[in-house]
């Protein structure tokens, strides 16, 4: 197993969020988890990047406990995370964005040859071109080629949020965690965008996706968990999650299901 929440635990103040969650995700699979506003699927999302600390519970990647670590160094590890809204520069253009995003994996592959840079900056040069080559295909992955020397400011929401995930994938994640990558996007967008996912599933990515849309990620998630007020009321195959008394119950209210 890739990766495992194990009793996963948030209080904040005397409101759990999330509350004793444990589920798994097996390398190359697309996971989704479901539930209202307010059910903790953030928070969750949240806690496996190391962006807050559980109150309980374990987070184990590739074998290791990982609750204490920083977001940094967990997303060194692959495990990286998008941001419901992503927080762009107006001003500055989408190749710029992609650059401060390889800013990371530059580092990475440096490793202790970055001692030598600071000697003889012409080291850097090779791996600065294998990050040139990264950008272009990552652009190209998430269909924003041609407006790779647009402002921030002039793109779509969707283009937006591809940019999002296409700074994400500059990380070189194993685990990507999108926090509801389809919300505000049109049919259309929404169509380009599970296209992009199902292209980063085949170039290796595990996907793990937050997402209201339930044509969306039921077509998209091979599996599911689903959240009520924090704690877990189904997981198993998508199709399965989403029929489930407790998830209709959960959106729609006791007389519906
Ligand atoms: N930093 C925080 N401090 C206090 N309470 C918080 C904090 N973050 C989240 N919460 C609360 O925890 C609960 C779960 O929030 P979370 O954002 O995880 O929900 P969500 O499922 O992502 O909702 P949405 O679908 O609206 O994005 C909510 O009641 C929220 O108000
Ligand atoms: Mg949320």
């Amino acid at each position: 197993m890739l990766f495992e929440a194990r009793g996963l635990t948030k209080r904040f103040g005397g409101l759990t969020a999330v509350s004793d969650v444990s589920f798994g995700i097996d390398e190359g699979e697309i996971i989704g988890i479901f539930g209202p506003n307010g059910s903790g699927k953030t928070t969750t999302l949240s806690l496996i990047a190391g962006m807050l600390a559980p109150t309980a519970g374990d987070l184990v990647w590739q074998g290791q406990g990982i609750v204490g670590r920083r977001p940094f160094e967990i997303a060194e590890m692959g495990i990286v995370k998008t941001f419901q809204n992503p927080q762009l520069f107006p001003e500055l253009t989408v190749l710029d964005h992609m650059r401060i995003a390889s800013h990371l994996g530059f580092k990475r592959a440096l490793g202790a040859r970055r001692l030598f840079t600071l000697v003889w900056p012409w080291a850097a040069a090779d791996i600065e071109s294998g990050a040139d080559a990264k950008m272009k295909d990552m652009l190209h992955l998430c269909r924003l080629t041609e407006a790779r020397n647009e402002k921030a400011a002039a793109l779509s929401y969707g283009a937006e949020k591809m940019l999002g995930v296409a700074m994400a994938m500059m990380c070189d994640p194993k685990l990507l965690l999108l926090d509801e990558p389809a919300s505000g996007l049109g049919q259309e967008e929404i169509v380009n965008l599970e296209a992009v996912l199902r292209d980063l599933r085949a170039h290796g990515v595990t996907l793990c996706i937050i997402d209201h849309k339930v044509g969306f990620l039921g077509r998209l998630a091979d599996r599911s968990i689903a959240l009520a007020h924090g704690a877990m009321i189904a997981q198993g195959a998508t199709r399965d999650v989403l029929a489930s008394d407790a998830v209709v119950e959960a959106y729609l209210g006791r007389k519906h299901a």
